[in-house]
């Protein structure tokens, strides 16, 4: 993949644009200012890339949360990341979320189109932020990406399991993520926290509760049959102790995290 840093410092400015419109109308990005080290080492090829990590999970199951609360502890460690969101996380992809999810004319919208909508905001996402951060050295952080096609536009919506996969695989090419975690929770939890947030329910919030039982067992397939890459992880139980363990479970993965959160620690305090 070449290096194209012009454009990626223009993904800069537009990230932290839409980073000022508040967390639910954005994508994040920490330069890596601060940090001493990391961003050229990187460039020189004497470290290697730093990882693509996807969180997953039905509504409620606190998948947003954990992402967000990656991002800070990164942010603090000095690990330069982006924070992306799907559908949207590129003014393309973000028009395709309004019309997915709030166009007050989407009622009608077919299975079919829902997928190629969803596909076609991870296509542009891909291209125009995911692979150029990756290629920059950046760690990419992702609230969803192409196990959620599999799951609910498969599992759930029933959609032909094969062309799903052949369409994920055509959206996203190699750019493909180093670990995922999926956070499960049961439906009765998932629906009481989405109860709290007390915002009137989306066009994908509106399903019946078999819906997010078949999604809820959709994740539990892929993490069986992706074992290497999807970490599942209990959500019900407080955030910190998720955070914990998802944090662990990184940094015994890519020592590249775990020394350079000490390393930036350790010059932080000089
Ligand atoms: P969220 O960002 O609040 O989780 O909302 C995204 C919604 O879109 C959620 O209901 C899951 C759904 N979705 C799909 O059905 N397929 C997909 O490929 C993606 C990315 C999301």
């Amino acid at each position: 993949m070449p290096q194209d840093s012009t454009r990626f410092s223009n993904i800069s400015v537009l990230a932290h644009k839409r980073h000022t419109r508040g967390r639910n109308n954005q994508f994040a990005l920490w330069d890596g200012r601060g940090s001493t080290s990391m961003p050229i080492c990187f460039k020189l090829g004497i470290m290697p890339r730093l990882p693509f990590i996807t969180f997953e999970g039905s509504e409620g199951s606190g998948k947003s949360t954990q992402a967000d609360r990656l991002s800070v502890r990164f942010q603090r460690c000095g690990i330069p990341y982006i924070l992306t969101r799907e559908p949207g996380g590129t003014p393309i992809g973000e028009t395709i979320r309004e019309l997915l999810q709030f166009a007050p004319h989407n009622s009608g919208m077919t299975a079919e189109t829902e997928l190629l909508l969803f596909a076609a905001s991870r296509s542009q996402l891909v291209r125009e932020v995911i692979r150029p951060a990756l290629e920059c050295g950046t760690c990419v952080i992702a609230d969803r990406f192409f196990d959620s096609t599999t799951v609910y536009q498969g599992a759930a919506r029933k959609l032909d399991r094969q062309m799903i996969e052949r369409l994920n695989t055509f959206a996203v090419g190699d750019c493909l993520p180093d670990i995922t975690f999926v956070l499960d929770v049961d439906a009765a939890t998932a629906a009481s926290r989405m109860q709290r947030a007390r915002r009137k329910a989306d066009r994908m919030e509106q399903q019946p509760a078999e819906f997010y039982e078949q999604v809820r067992e959709g994740y539990r397939e892929i993490t069986a049959r992706d074992p290497g890459r999807i970490v599942l992880v209990d959500g019900s139980r407080d955030a910190d102790e998720v955070d914990n363990e998802i944090w662990k479970t990184l940094s015994s993965r890519f020592s590249i995290l775990a020394e350079t959160s000490n390393t930036e620690h350790r010059t932080s305090k000089h």
